[in-house]
C-alpha cells in the first residue's frame, strides 16, 4: 500500500484527493501497489466532505507516520509551505507541489534537502497547471541547449486580454467578468501585476539554464496599463497583446528574463492561445521550436499534474530521477535596459505636436493610423529595435516637453 498525505484542502488539494480516490484501481495497476490518501492536513474542518474522516489539523500526524511515502503540498505561499516541506523531506518523504512561489524562491534549497534525505521534490504542476512542461523540458528536450522559453503563463490575465480583444471590453469590465467567473481572485494583483507569471518564468528559466533565478531579479510589468486603445492599435498592426514571460539566452551568454505585455504577430503560435488557456514555446538548438498548450489552472487540470508526480514517486527504481537546478550564478542576468526591442508608443492629447516631438527625438518614426481608436490618440512605432533604456529616456524627454505618453509596448 502506498499512503499519501495532502497538505491543504483547497481547490488543488481537494482535486488531488478526488483524482487519487476515484482512480485507485488504475493507479494500483500503474505503480504496482494500491495508492490511497491516508491523511489531509488543513486548519479547517470539512464535515460535509466525503473525506472528512481523513482531515487532521496537526502536521505532526504526517511527519511522524512511517506509512506515508509521499506528501502533496497544496498550501501555497512561502512560510508554512516551506516549513512543512522541509520537515516532510527531512522525515524521508517525497514532496510533490503545485506551489510556484516556493519553487521559484527556494527550489535549490529544497532539492538539496531532498537529495540529502534520499527522496524527491517534484513540481510539474507549478507551471502551466495541467500542461506537461517541466518533465518534457528536463527529459524529452535533454538533447538540446535551450535558447529561449516564452509563455502565456497566467490564465487570469490571458482571459482579461482575450475579452478586451474579442468583446471590446475595457480592462475593468474584463477583470470584473473574470472575477464573477471565479478566474480572478478578489485581490487580483498577483495575476494582473505579473507576479504569478514571473514566478513561473523563473522556474522555467532556472530549469532551462541550470541555475536558480529569483523573481526578485526580474523586470516585471503587468497588464494594468493596457487600454482598449492599445488593443485597437495592436489590431491595426496585425498583432495581439499577450502577457508573456520570456527567458532568452543572449549572444553574450547573459540571460534576459522579463514579464511584460508584448505585441505578438497574429500568426505567431502564441497569438491564438486564448481565454484561461496557457501556452509555452521552447526553442532548442536541435528541436527548433515546440509549443505546449492547455489548461494552465483549475482544480482537475492542476491535480492531473500533481498526481502524475505522485505516481512517479511511487514507481520502483525512480528514486534518483531528479529534476533540479543549481544555486544562482551572480552576473548571469542581462541588464534589461541594454536589451533592444521595437516599440509601439501611444500618445494622447494634441497628437500633431506629440508626433512632431517624437520625430525630433527618435529621428524617424512610423506613424500608426488611429482611425477607429480615438481622435485624442496618436501612435508610432520605432522602425528598428532600440535598447529599452534609450526608449525610456526618450519617453521621459517627451513627457518633460509636455507630451502625454499614454503607454509603450514591446514587439515580440
Ligand atoms: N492565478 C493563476 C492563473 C492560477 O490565473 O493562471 C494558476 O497558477
Amino acid at each position: 500500500m502506498a499512503a499519501i498525505a495532502v497538505l491543504g484542502f483547497g481547490t488543488v488539494g481537494s482535486g488531488v484527493v478526488d483524482v487519487i480516490e476515484t482512480h485507485r484501481e488504475l493507479f494500483a495497476q500503474r505503480v504496482g501497489a494500491p495508492v490511497y490518501v491516508k491523511t489531509v492536513v488543513d486548519v479547517r474542518d470539512f464535515p460535509d466532505s466525503p473525506y472528512a474522516g481523513k482531515i487532521v489539523h496537526d502536521f505532526a500526524a504526517v511527519e511522524d507516520d512511517p506509512e506515508i511515502v509521499t506528501v502533496v503540498e497544496a498550501i501555497g505561499g512561502r512560510r508554512i509551505a516551506r516549513d512543512f516541506t522541509r520537515r516532510a523531506l527531512a522525515a524521508g518523504k517525497n514532496v510533490v507541489t503545485s506551489n510556484k512561489e516556493l519553487v521559484a524562491y527556494h527550489g535549490t534549497e529544497l532539492f538539496a534537502l531532498a537529495r540529502e534525505h534520499g527522496v524527491r521534490y517534484l513540481f510539474e504542476a507549478s507551471v502551466g497547471g495541467g500542461i506537461p512542461i517541466i518533465r518534457p523540458m528536463a527529459q524529452c528536450l535533454a538533447a538540446n541547449e535551450i535558447t529561449e522559453v516564452t509563455g502565456i503563463l497566467n490564465g487570469t490575465t490571458n482571459y482579461i486580454l482575450t475579452r478586451m480583444i474579442n468583446a471590446s471590453l475595457s480592462f475593468d469590465e474584463a477583470l470584473k467578468e473574470a472575477q464573477a467567473l471565479g478566474y480572478a481572485e478578489a485581490d487580483p494583483s498577483a495575476d494582473v501585476l505579473g507576479h504569478d507569471a514571473c514566478r513561473k518564468i523563473c522556474i522555467l528559466a532556472s530549469l532551462a539554464f541550470g541555475a536558480q533565478i529569483s523573481p526578485d531579479d526580474v523586470r516585471i510589468e503587468g497588464i494594468d496599463r493596457v487600454a482598449a486603445e492599445d488593443i485597437a492599435l495592436a489590431d491595426t498592426l496585425g498583432c495581439r497583446i499577450k502577457l508573456l514571460g520570456r527567458a532568452q539566452k543572449l549572444d553574450d551568454g547573459t540571460l534576459y528574463i522579463s514579464v511584460a505585455p508584448f505585441l505578438i504577430p497574429d500568426g505567431a503560435p502564441l497569438a491564438r492561445i486564448d481565454g484561461v488557456f496557457n501556452g509555452i514555446t521552447v526553442r532548442g538548438d536541435s528541436v527548433d521550436e515546440v509549443l505546449f498548450c492547455g489548461r494552465g489552472a483549475g482544480k482537475y487540470p492542476t491535480a492531473s499534474a500533481v498526481v502524475a508526480d505522485v505516481l512517479d514517486t511511487l514507481r520502483p527504481g525512480n528514486a534518483e530521477r531528479r529534476i533540479e537546478w543549481g544555486p544562482a550564478l551572480p552576473g548571469r542576468l542581462a541588464d534589461c535596459r541594454q536589451v533592444s526591442h521595437r516599440y509601439l508608443v501611444r500618445v494622447h492629447g494634441d497628437v500633431k505636436v506629440a508626433l512632431e516631438a517624437a520625430e525630433k527625438l527618435f529621428g524617424y518614426i512610423d506613424v500608426v493610423p488611429c482611425d477607429g481608436v480615438s481622435i485624442f490618440d496618436g501612435a508610432f512605432t520605432t522602425p528598428a529595435p532600440i535598447p529599452e533604456g534609450l526608449l525610456l529616456a526618450r519617453v521621459e524627454k517627451m513627457r518633460a516637453a509636455g507630451v502625454t505618453v499614454a503607454n509603450h509596448l514591446m514587439f515580440l
